[in-house]
């Protein structure tokens, strides 16, 4: 088994829950059915939606209905977390494209200590293109553990059927799909509906606590910052004679750009994502980057490369120098820095060393665990309503505004890559060709 099909990857141990700056205040019970809550919120205008708390009731019980869009590793890990903090939690539904990883992911399921909240009858196992919707039908609380690609739409179509969402990162591989998902986390803000974002180190404490110390001037003014994500490599799923060529590049996604992004968007975003918390969330102005195949060069690995170098330049001249690589048996290296006027915060060590000393003391909390803990207490109005729509998508450009400055060569500013009209998506989503297979090239690829 690999990194994916265990469920996450080896190096993302930690994490974090975040309040985000669109979150309401629940000040009152309302109870919500998921399907009567899209029917409500429809009738009523945006402003009056301001606020309207998240709350989930079947007439039935007390049951909240997960359903799992998505069952590889990350997905079928996601429905564990959730069972593991909230009783009542109990998943009705699941979606794949590929029938066979839907039964791999249910056996999986059915082994676990969670068993008796499994119940997924047959009706409600739904594969190929169209299963995504037919679990959101079936849900209150949908799981969008999907190739990212896909993610924009998914994202859309729960919002408005009124589902609260936990969005596996990265919500899209080029900008026309941050823009569909940005459109799509308003609405569901407006609409009262939780949405909690994959980028999982925001939840854990000791990250929470070292970003803490950055923004309250333990370090003093932010001067550069320095994130790395050196792994090895990946899985890869052969080929069938059987297969299309779209059913070979959905199955091996990884390697191919309009599927996963580059491994600096699939990946490299979660250094990226902690960089961007580091500077509050104002995005760059601009990035210059190189990268390439130097080790994967091989046509089984697609269009994507294997390592990328990035300097991200904000509007005040602060520089953030980014590296991810995968080459398998080379050094690993997951780190982070963030240097000030007064000492440097390494975020992925939870230390803070210069005029302020100070170390998280004691055990990091499980962050996989934790942001559905934050999930439920936001669904359940216990807590701010979480809606991470604004800097998942911001994480999700940044690394996307990486990517396309490598590939081309070129300095491209934050607001030429926003305005992007570069879309990746294939002519038709049906088993049958793919979109070409076409390697980028500095200085000749353009920017677009
Ligand atoms: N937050 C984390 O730490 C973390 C860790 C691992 C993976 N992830 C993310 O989770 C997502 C899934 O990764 P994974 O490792 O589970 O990959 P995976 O290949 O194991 O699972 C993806 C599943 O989605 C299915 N799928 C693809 N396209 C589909 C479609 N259009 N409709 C329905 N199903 C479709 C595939 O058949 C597969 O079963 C990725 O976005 C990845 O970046 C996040």
């Amino acid at each position: 088994m690999d990194q994916h099909d265990v469920g996450q990857h080896d190096v993302d141990q930690q994490h974090e829950l975040q309040t985000n700056s669109t979150s309401s205040r629940i000040d009152r019970r309302v109870f919500l059915s998921a399907s009567g809550g899209a029917l409500a919120a429809a009738a009523l205008s945006s402003t009056a939606l301001q606020g309207l708390p998240s709350m989930i009731h079947n007439s039935v019980d007390e049951t909240i209905r997960v359903g799992l869009v998505g069952c590889g590793g990350r997905g079928t890990g996601a429905v564990i977390n959730a069972l593991n903090v909230e009783p009542r939690a109990k998943l009705v539904a699941m979606g794949d494209i590929f029938k066979d990883r839907l039964d791999s992911s249910l056996k999986n399921l059915l082994d676990e200590e969670h068993a008796d909240r499994i119940d997924v009858s047959e009706e409600m196992q739904f594969s190929g293109w169209d299963s995504f919707e037919k679990v959101i039908e079936n849900c209150d609380l949908v799981i969008l553990a999907t190739t990212p690609h896909f993610r924009p739409e998914q994202i859309e179509k729960a919002v408005a059927a009124g589902k609260h969402i936990f969005a596996e990162k990265p919500v899209a591989t080029d900008a026309p799909g941050v823009a569909r998902v940005r459109a799509a986390a308003r609405i569901a803000d407006q609409k009262g509906l939780t949405l909690v974002s994959g980028l999982c180190y925001r939840y854990q404490d000791a990250k929470q606590q070292t970003i803490d110390r950055v923004h309250d001037g333990s370090i003093g003014d932010i001067i550069t910052l320095q994130c790395t994500y050196n792994t090895g490599g990946l899985w890869h799923r052969g080929r069938k004679d059987e297969w299309s060529e779209m059913e070979y590049q959905v199955r091996n996604w990884y390697y191919f750009n309009w599927l996963s992004g580059d491994h600096i968007t699939e990946q490299s975003i979660h250094s990226i994502d902690k960089m961007m918390w580091a500077m509050k969330d104002a995005p760059p102005a601009k990035c210059s980057a190189s990268g390439g195949r130097t080790c994967r060069t091989e046509e089984k690995w697609g269009d994507i490369y294997d390592h990328f170098n990035c300097v991200f330049e904000w509007e005040n001249g602060t520089k953030l120098f980014h590296s991810c690589r995968q080459w398998s048996g080379a050094d690993g290296d997951v780190s982070d820095y963030v240097h000030g006027t007064r000492g440097t915060a390494a975020i992925q060590r939870h230390r803070i060393d210069g005029e302020v000393n100070w170390k998280f003391s004691g055990s990091p909390n499980d962050m996989y665990d934790a942001e559905w803990v934050e999930l439920f207490r936001s669904v359940k109005g216990e807590r701010d309503r979480i809606n991470n729509g604004e800097y998942m998508c911001n994480s999700t450009l940044a690394s996307i505004l990486g990517r396309t400055a490598a590939y081309t060569g070129k300095t491209i500013t934050w607001d030429e890559m926003s305005s992007s009209e570069l879309d990746l998506s294939p002519v038709a989503y049906e088993f049958g060709p793919a979109p070409a297979v076409e390697i980028a090239r500095p200085g000749t690829t353009k920017f677009s």
